[in-house]
């Protein structure tokens, strides 16, 4: 693909945190592209890195985070590079993120009045718009999220509104800088099962709308399979395979990806599936090689040792497994 075609390159990042008494080593070489308009999704277990991708994107990791390695490229802007200010033009205009936690976002203290009008200023700086047109504009986003009576919510505090009210003014508050990618980390966590479609279908209806990217991070597998073109699965800190939404699901390859779409939660099972047998990996000492291997049930002699490669296995699949590097053991795996 030529960089012409691609709005955002993350390529080969490596990010550690530091405690005091230990380094945590949590991407290892991550690597992924977003065409201009395309929407793709990141799935994978808790802890396997994906809000530390997103927040590395836009260079808001917290201080124990550091970037030690790789390259994120917007569009020719390296952000790893370029100066504070072509950053701050960024996160004001061009890429909008909707955190994991709602609640977080939003100050229980001010009015939600308050908090859009001073996230606006901030947007619009150095424009001529005054305290009423930045009222208005606020106006127009809790309406452009379908909030009934915005003048109400507006004037609201926090707490007098419903978690599916207040999720829906921090997407408002997302998409007033998000005019080119959206990066949408979880945003139904806490939500009940309903209200989650519902503001899932709103997102996407709004990302379509205004035609904007969109990286989505959620543990509704369906809904992501329903929402994006294409998928990224991460397991500790790694890309482990990259395919066409429906693909992935219809036939996952990487022996993760396998055992993620059999345990995920369904709405009609009658009994929850236990989830994955063992643990995600203990980012002070991850293992050697793959670093899945100890949970895999494939795992060779290899596995232990080398780190595989996310490799073509054809025209758009990705996979980041020994099993694959040769072509009888993937017919193998088919019997
Ligand atoms: N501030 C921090 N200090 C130390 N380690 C951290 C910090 N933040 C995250 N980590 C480590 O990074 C790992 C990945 O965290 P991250 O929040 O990126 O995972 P995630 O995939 O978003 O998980 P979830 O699905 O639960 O949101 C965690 O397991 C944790 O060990
Ligand atoms: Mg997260």
């Amino acid at each position: 693909m030529s960089e012409a075609s691609t709005l955002l390159k993350v390529e080969d990042l490596y990010v550690k945190y530091r405690s005091y008494w230990y380094t945590y080593h949590v991407l290892d070489g991550v690597s992924i592209r977003i065409k201009p308009g395309e929407k793709v999704g990141l799935i994978g277990e808790s802890g396997a890195g994906k809000t530390t991708l997103l927040k590395s994107i836009l260079r808001i990791l917290p201080p124990q985070g550091r970037i030690t390695k790789g390259k994120i490229l917007y569009k020719d802007i390296n952000l790893l590079r370029c100066s504070k200010g072509t950053l701050l033009e960024i996160r004001r205009k061009k890429v909008g993120m909707i955190f994991q936690d709602p609640l977080a976002a939003l100050n229980p203290v001010f009015t939600i009045k308050e908090q859009m009008v001073d996230i606006l200023k901030y947007i619009y700086k150095g424009s001529n718009y005054k305290k009423s047109d930045l009222e208005n504009i606020a106006l127009e986003l809790l309406r452009e999220v379908m909030l009934p009576d915005p003048e109400r919510v507006l004037n609201s505090y926090p707490f007098q509104l419903s978690g599916g009210m207040r999720q829906r003014v921090v997407i408002a508050m997302a998409l007033a800088s998000a005019q080119e990618l959206l990066l949408a980390d979880e945003p139904t966590t806490n939500l009940d099962v309903t209200i989650q479609a519902q503001i899932l279908k709103l997102i996407s209806n709004l990302v379509e709308k205004r035609r904007l990217s969109m990286v989505l991070v959620s543990h509704a597998l369906g809904m992501v399979r329903s929402m994006t073109k294409r998928i990224y699965v991460m397991y500790g800190g790694n890309i482990v395979e990259e395919a066409p939404s429906s693909k992935l699901f219809n036939e996952p390859l990487h022996p993760y990806t396998q055992l993620l779409i059999e345990n995920a939660p369904k709405i009609i099972a009658t009994k929850l599936g236990e989830g994955i047998k063992g643990n995600p990996p203990d980012y002070r000492y991850p293992p050697p090689g793959c670093r899945f291997h100890p949970r895999c049930p494939y795992a060779m002699d290899i596995c232990k040792k080398v780190k595989p490669l996310l490799i073509k296995v054809n025209n758009d699949r990705y996979v980041a497994c020994h099993l694959y590097a040769e072509k009888d053991m993937i017919k193998k795996l088919e019997v």
